[in-house]
């Protein structure tokens, strides 16, 4: 029973679940000590945890509750994004519990569904629980087939929601992810399914939306009228890391393109939703990235690159075929650009160029809208010789915030111009720090919000922009480029052959 003086519309009041558990597998990877349990921890730092909420553990280790619960201690406090309270830690550390096991041992998963159900008299959990799939995609199926054998995902059976919760990537193609989807949806639920793209629990991400539809100022040049072209770039200084056997098969199109950053795309070109709701957003992004065109000549409209060795942030840096587990003749990208085209009457004839690499000079993640020039000048051509695009710069990471660039007199005698910046910076204009992004998310999979979470349809739509590329570029070798550069030279090559360059991000 939910409470009648509580209006869910008043802000004032904070977003928490239903009492419930968060079982985890794969909970000794990275993606679970870097990133979820020091979000579990901010969250209750934050208060938005219900006072009964578990954490489940499951991997194949030989630990008791209290082993896991100390490696837990350890990763939140060496990660949290808050500040450390061990009060805090003390109210959560009862409710932290593991069963250990692997994936096709059907005895680990029976104690697991014996676990959840104890879990209901002791801690209150209710029926409630959410199944986080931090493991990689080929262990899907059989955990799949566990969840289901046991009746852990029956909410019926259960008296409450099961949700599951997966990771990216979501297939390696079409056909993959459309077979996936098949499963998941076999065992749960359609909306009981959250996919999660972490750049869409990023603030800066969100704020795109707030941006075009919560002001008037935008939208009345948000097209092809005035928008000239837009880049959306994410580069990266670090390298694959010890991540060789999963980039490897994977790739930049595959890791990032297919996901982040056709996501932003959909933000930046999508109709005005009619409402907030899910549906109705994830409706309005699935139409534009059905209208995506890819180029003509896919080997004239993308490039892909990979890392030599060299020097990023004053360190040496190897190249990507000396990296551990990489072999010396692969031919995967670390770099990918490519220029894709929107068949809508709003974007027709507008170029939206997306690029990503690792080993680039800094870590900077942001979407440039760049304005037609103005089509008369009414100055000396010497004295707007300086003069570039008028932009709208939304910078995702780091130095979270927006950016409006457009041209100005320089103070002195003579009507010179010069472009200078407008910026609006997080840091400063709000008090408070921006969450992680997967403090959002896993708080909306608690609460049962959708509307962060890509849908299955948008998962496959991705894959259908991308799966032509990656036929286009079998067989060929990527261009390479140095460690510390901005991507091969041929990236630079491909806009200058239509009069753009990119920008210095
Ligand atoms: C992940 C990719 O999805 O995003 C990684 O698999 C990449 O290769 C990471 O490094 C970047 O995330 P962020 O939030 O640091 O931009």
């Amino acid at each position: 029973m939910g409470n009648p003086l509580r209006d869910p519309q008043d802000r004032r009041l904070p977003r928490i679940p239903e009492p419930c558990a968060l079982v985890i597998f794969g909970v000794t990877g990275d993606l679970a000590r870097k990133k979820l349990l020091p979000a579990i921890y901010d969250l209750a730092n934050r208060g938005l945890l219900p006072p009964s909420f578990v954490v489940l553990g499951f991997a194949r280790r030989d630990w008791d509750h209290g082993t896991f619960e100390q490696v837990a201690y350890d990763n939140a406090k060496a990660h949290a994004r808050t500040p450390w309270r061990e009060e805090v830690w003390a109210r959560l550390a009862g409710n932290i519990k593991f069963v250990g096991g692997a994936f096709d041992d059907d005895a680990a998963f029976d104690r697991l569904n014996d676990t959840l159900n104890e879990l209901r008299d002791t801690h209150g959990i209710g029926g409630n629980a959410a199944f986080y799939f931090s493991i990689p995609p080929s262990a899907f199926p059989t955990v799949l087939k566990q969840l289901a054998r046991t009746g852990m995902a029956d909410n019926e059976k259960c008296g409450g929601w099961r949700r599951v919760v997966v990771e990216k990537p979501f297939g390696t193609d079409l056909a993959s992810a459309k077979a996936l989807n098949d499963l998941v949806d076999d065992v749960f639920t359609g909306h009981d399914v959250f996919r999660i793209d972490h750049y869409l629990g990023k603030e800066t991400v969100q704020n795109i939306m707030a941006l075009r539809f919560a002001n008037s100022l935008f939208e009345p040049v948000w097209n092809s009228k005035y928008v000239d072209s837009v880049q959306i770039t994410m580069a990266e200084d670090v390298g694959i890391g010890t991540r060789a056997g999963f980039y490897d098969a994977t790739g930049t199109a595959r890791d990032v393109l297919q996901n982040h950053l056709l996501q932003l795309l959909a933000l930046v070109a999508m109709e005005e939703p009619t409402s907030f709701d899910a549906s109705e957003i994830r409706a309005e992004k699935l139409k534009v990235l059905r209208a995506i065109s890819l180029p003509k000549d896919i080997h004239d409209g993308t490039v892909r690159g990979q890392y030599l060795q060299g020097w990023v942030g004053g360190e040496r840096a190897k190249g990507y075929l000396d990296e551990d587990g990489v072999p010396a003749d692969s031919t995967t990208e670390t770099y990918v650009a490519v220029r894709l085209g929107i068949q809508n009457r709003r974007w027709a004839g507008v170029p939206f160029y997306i690029r990503a690499g690792k080993r680039l000079p800094r870590r900077v993640t942001e979407v440039a809208v760049l304005f037609k020039k103005a089509p008369h000048l009414p100055f000396n051509p010497t004295d707007v010789e300086a003069l570039g695009h008028n932009q709208l710069v939304i910078r995702v990471q780091p130095d979270e915030g927006v950016v409006l660039k457009f041209g100005s007199k320089v103070p002195g005698t003579t009507m010179e111009l010069r472009d200078i910046a407008m910026d609006f910076q997080y840091g400063e204009a709000f008090t408070e720090q921006s969450p992680e992004a997967y403090e959002r998310l896993v708080l909306d999979v608690l609460i049962g919000d959708r509307t962060l979470f890509p849908d299955a349809a948008e998962v496959e739509q991705s894959w259908q922009v991308i799966d032509p590329l990656e036929d286009a570029w079998k067989g060929h070798k990527p261009e390479p480029y140095r460690s510390g550069e901005w991507g091969p030279r041929a990236s630079d090559e491909m806009l200058a052959r239509e009069g753009r360059h990119w920008r210095r991000a």
